[in-house]
C-alpha cells in the first residue's frame, strides 16, 4: 500500500507542536493588544499580479502558483505586505488613523530548505499606515522587540540591525550612480555578507565591473555601524535631503533610547533588504551568537499602496518568522513544556453510576474545569492508575456503594487521601479544593 507523506518542507502539527505554536501565537497575539494593534486576516490565494515587480525577483522566483480552473494565475501568498497594503488601500479613508494592524498566518514560499527556513511558515506581521514620521519606526521596533522578550528573550539573546536606504540612495547617487545602478548596487550590498566579492557579479554583468574605488566606498559606507560614524560619512555631502534624514535618525534613535530600548539596537548600514518595495528604514532582528538566519525583517514602503492601486499612503512594518524563533527559544530552554493535564479524573464503577458521573462532569465542564473520564467502562485498577498518571490534582469516584449512599469520594492524588461528600455537593467541593 502506497504511504503519502508531506511536501518537502510543509509541517504537520502534532499536539505538542500545536501547543508550541499555540504559546508562540498567544503571546504575540497579547502583545500587538498591548500596544493597540488590531488584527486581520485575508485569502491565503492570491491573484499572481500582486506579487509580480512588487514583491522582488527573489520571492517571485519562490512562488507556489499555478492556473486555477478559471484560467486565472494565482499564487499561494508568500508575504503579506502586499495583500494588507490591498486592505488598506481599499478603505484608506475611512479607516480610523494611525492605522496599526497585525496579523498571524501562514505563508508559502518555493525555497531551498535549511535550518530554520521552510516552504511553509508562519509570520507575525505589523504594519502601521499614514503615518509618514520615524514615530511610526519607533513604535514598530518597540513593538518587535516586546514581541520577544514576552517569552524571557533578552537583549544577550537578539538585537536589531537598523538601516536606511534613503542614504544608501544619497550617497549612491552623490558617487554619480543613476536609480537602476543604485538598485542594482543595492541588490549587492543586500548579498554581500552571505556571498562576499561574487555579490557584485550581477552588477557587473548589467552594467560592467564597478571600479575599485567606487567599490572601496560602498564597502566603507557598508560597515558603517554608529549614527556619528553615519554622521561624518555623510556630512559632505551635504544638502537638505541628508540633513533631514539625519534628523530623522537623530529621532528615531532617541525615541528608542527613551523607551529603553538602546541596547537592542544596532545601526548596521550592511542591512538594505531584499524585497524590492523598501523605501527608508530598514531593520532585521538576529539571534546575538549569529547562529540563526533573520528572526524579523521589515521597513518603510512607501509607495506600495498607491503601486497596488490605492491612494497615496506612508506604510511601514516588519514580519517575524515562527521557525527561527522557535529555534532560538528551545536553544536558550524558553519554550515551556506545555502539557496539558486534566484538574479532575472521575473513576466510574458501572452503567448506572455513569449517569451520576456523567452529571457532574458536564456541571464541572460547564464551571471552567478541565475534567477527563474513560471513555469506555473499565476495570476499577486500571482507572485508578490512569488517574495516578493524567497529572490531575484529584480523582472523583463514583463506585456503587458511594451511588447507594448518595455520595462522592475524592481522592487527593498527591497523598491519596479520600474523603466522601454528599452527591450535591460535589461541585462546589471541587471549587474549594481549586481555590481555596
Ligand atoms: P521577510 O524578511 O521576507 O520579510 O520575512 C520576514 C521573516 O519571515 C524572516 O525574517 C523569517 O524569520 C521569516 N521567513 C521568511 N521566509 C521564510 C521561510 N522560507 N521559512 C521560514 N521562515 C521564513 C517579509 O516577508 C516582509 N513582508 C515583512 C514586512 C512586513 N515588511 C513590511 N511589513
Amino acid at each position: 500500500m502506497a504511504t503519502f507523506q508531506t511536501l518537502p518542507g510543509f509541517r504537520e502539527f502534532y499536539p505538542e507542536d500545536f501547543a508550541r505554536r499555540n504559546h508562540i501565537f498567544r503571546l504575540w497575539r497579547q502583545t500587538a493588544g498591548v500596544f493597540g494593534f488590531s488584527e486581520y486576516d485575508a485569502p491565503v490565494l492570491e491573484p499572481l499580479e500582486l506579487y509580480k515587480a512588487k514583491s522582488g525577483d527573489e520571492i517571485e522566483a519562490q512562488l507556489f502558483s499555478f492556473t486555477d480552473k478559471g484560467g486565472r494565475d494565482v499564487a499561494l501568498r508568500p508575504e503579506m505586505t502586499p495583500t494588507v497594503c490591498r486592505l488598506v488601500g481599499a478603505k484608506a479613508s475611512s479607516l480610523k488613523r494611525p492605522i496599526k494592524w497585525f496579523s498571524i498566518a501562514e505563508f508559502y514560499r518555493y525555497e531551498r530548505m535549511q535550518k530554520g527556513r521552510g516552504r511553509c511558515f508562519f509570520q507575525f506581521n505589523a504594519d502601521i499606515f499614514a503615518e509618514p514620521g520615524p514615530e511610526a519606526e519607533i513604535e514598530l521596533i518597540a513593538l518587535l522587540t516586546q514581541c520577544l522578550c514576552a517569552f524571557g528573550l533578552t537583549d544577550q539573546d537578539f538585537y536589531v540591525r537598523l538601516s536606511d536606504r534613503n542614504l544608501w540612495f544619497y550617497y549612491l547617487e552623490a558617487l554619480g550612480l543613476d536609480e537602476l545602478r543604485i538598485r542594482a548596487m543595492l541588490g549587492a550590498v543586500d548579498k554581500f555578507e552571505k556571498m562576499g566579492d561574487d555579490a557584485f557579479k550581477s552588477y557587473a554583468e548589467q552594467f560592467g565591473e564597478p571600479g575599485d574605488e567606487l567599490k572601496a566606498k560602498v564597502l566603507a559606507f557598508l560597515r558603517v555601524k554608529s549614527l556619528s560614524a553615519i554622521e561624518e560619512t555623510v556630512a559632505s555631502l551635504g544638502g537638505e535631503k541628508i540633513s533631514a534624514r539625519l534628523a530623522d535618525w537623530r529621532k528615531l534613535l532617541a525615541g528608542l533610547a527613551a523607551m529603553g530600548l538602546e541596547r537592542f539596537v544596532e545601526v548596521d548600514l550592511g542591512v538594505v533588504r531584499g524585497l524590492a518595495y523598501y523605501t527608508g528604514f530598514v531593520f532585521e532582528a538576529f539571534d546575538r551568537k549569529g547562529e540563526l538566519r533573520a528572526l524579523a525583517g521589515g521597513g518603510r514602503y512607501d509607495d506600495l499602496v498607491q503601486k497596488i492601486g490605492g491612494p497615496a499612503l506612508p506604510a511601514v512594518g516588519f514580519a517575524i518568522g515562527d521557525m527561527t524563533f522557535a529555534l532560538l527559544l528551545e536553544q536558550r530552554g524558553l519554550m515551556p513544556a506545555l502539557v496539558q493535564v486534566p484538574d479532575v479524573y472521575c473513576v466510574i464503577g458501572g452503567e448506572k453510576e455513569r449517569a451520576a458521573a456523567f452529571a457532574d462532569i458536564h456541571a464541572l465542564r460547564a464551571a471552567g474545569f478541565r475534567v477527563d473520564y474513560p471513555l469506555r467502562e473499565m476495570a476499577f485498577g486500571k482507572q485508578f492508575k490512569a488517574a495516578a498518571e493524567c497529572g490531575a490534582k484529584i480523582a472523583l469516584i463514583y463506585g456503587g456503594d458511594e451511588l447507594a449512599k448518595g455520595t462522592v469520594k475524592i481522592r487527593d492524588l498527591s497523598d491519596r487521601s479520600e474523603r466522601e461528600v454528599p452527591s450535591v455537593d460535589v461541585i462546589a467541593a471541587v471549587r474549594d479544593i481549586f481555590t481555596g
